[in-house]
């Protein structure tokens, strides 16, 4: 029985892997993101990954973030894990394993493939020491909802398998059609192959475009981990632009509005939780 705040990645990575089920890995920027997630897990008792890119973290610092996701995952019934997602180098690595963050990124796919292999294995070492898993990039994704467009860059295989053999990373992030903000569709065969060949958990980035059929498919082939962005972001600018709430009473204005998002992410998590077939899986 694992806690509600599991604060070593690697045991629910190894039980999505081995139950044939992917976990969502939201993108949370705030408090209410973050109830409206945990609530979905508890309504469908799945294991859920609440994740801070460098975007997320200019709303406040990995402690902060740290301390509000262990306060509320300890109130819940199903285990919650808490990633860096993009880590982009030393400082803000250290700064998430410090905070207590479950798991990390490392993202080294714009590095040389042995740069990469070595630097993630270093990344590994100390991320396992203190009890946290590390994903791994073989590949990127392009789009992106804040115009840094890295360009797509298709995973191959063999970098999957030696970033997880030889880079001991415990999952890795390939590239396989999905983008960052945009619907997409998976190459299916491409992703069937890297499964064969790494024989480990891989991951998914720009899920919230990938269609339900694909993510059905992705979840048998060894995908543990799906990141969900844009789908909680959208909703929540559409809510506060069509707020028509009593500005005479701000402070009504603002839970009101923010009870509507709250709802309408919780319809979204549930979704997102359904089509990787978490539900029961706490
Ligand atoms: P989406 O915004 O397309 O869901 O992608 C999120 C993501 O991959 C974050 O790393």
């Amino acid at each position: 029985q694992l806690m509600p705040f599991v604060s070593d990645g690697r045991k629910m990575i190894h039980r999505a892997f081995e139950g044939n089920y992917a976990m969502p890995a939201f993108n949370i920027g705030s408090l209410v993101m973050a109830r409206a997630c945990i609530e979905a897990a508890e309504a469908e008792q799945a294991p859920i990954i609440l994740q801070t890119s460098p975007g997320e973290l200019t709303q406040t610092t990995p402690d902060v973030f740290s301390a509000m996701i262990r306060a509320l995952a300890n109130k819940a019934d199903v285990p919650i894990m808490l990633h860096l997602d993009h880590g982009d180098g030393l400082d803000r690595i250290a700064a998430c394993i410090n905070a207590g963050y479950s798991s990390v990124m490392f993202d080294g796919d714009s590095l040389t493939l042995e740069e990469n292999v070595t630097a993630t294995q270093n990344y590994a070492e100390w991320a396992h020491a203190l009890g946290v898993s590390l994903e791994a990039a073989a590949g990127s994704f392009g789009g992106g909802e804040e115009g840094a467009d890295s360009g797509v860059h298709l995973t191959n295989p063999d970098v999957a398998r030696r970033l997880l053999k030889d880079g001991c990373a415990d999952m890795v992030a390939c590239s396989v059609g999905s983008v960052h903000g945009q619907t997409s569709k998976l190459d299916l065969g491409r992703l069937e192959a890297i499964a064969k060949l790494a024989e480990g958990p891989l991951v998914l980035h720009g899920g919230t475009g990938i269609p339900a059929s694909d993510l059905a498919v992705a979840t048998t082939l060894g995908v543990v981990k799906i990141n969900i962005g844009a789908g909680l972001a959208r909703p929540i600018v559409k809510r506060w632009q069509d707020a028509t709430e009593n500005v005479a009473s701000p402070h009504k204005g603002v839970f009101g509005t923010t009870d509507r998002v709250l709802a309408d992410l919780i319809e979204v998590a549930r979704h997102k939780i359904r089509i990787m077939n978490g539900s029961g899986q706490a």
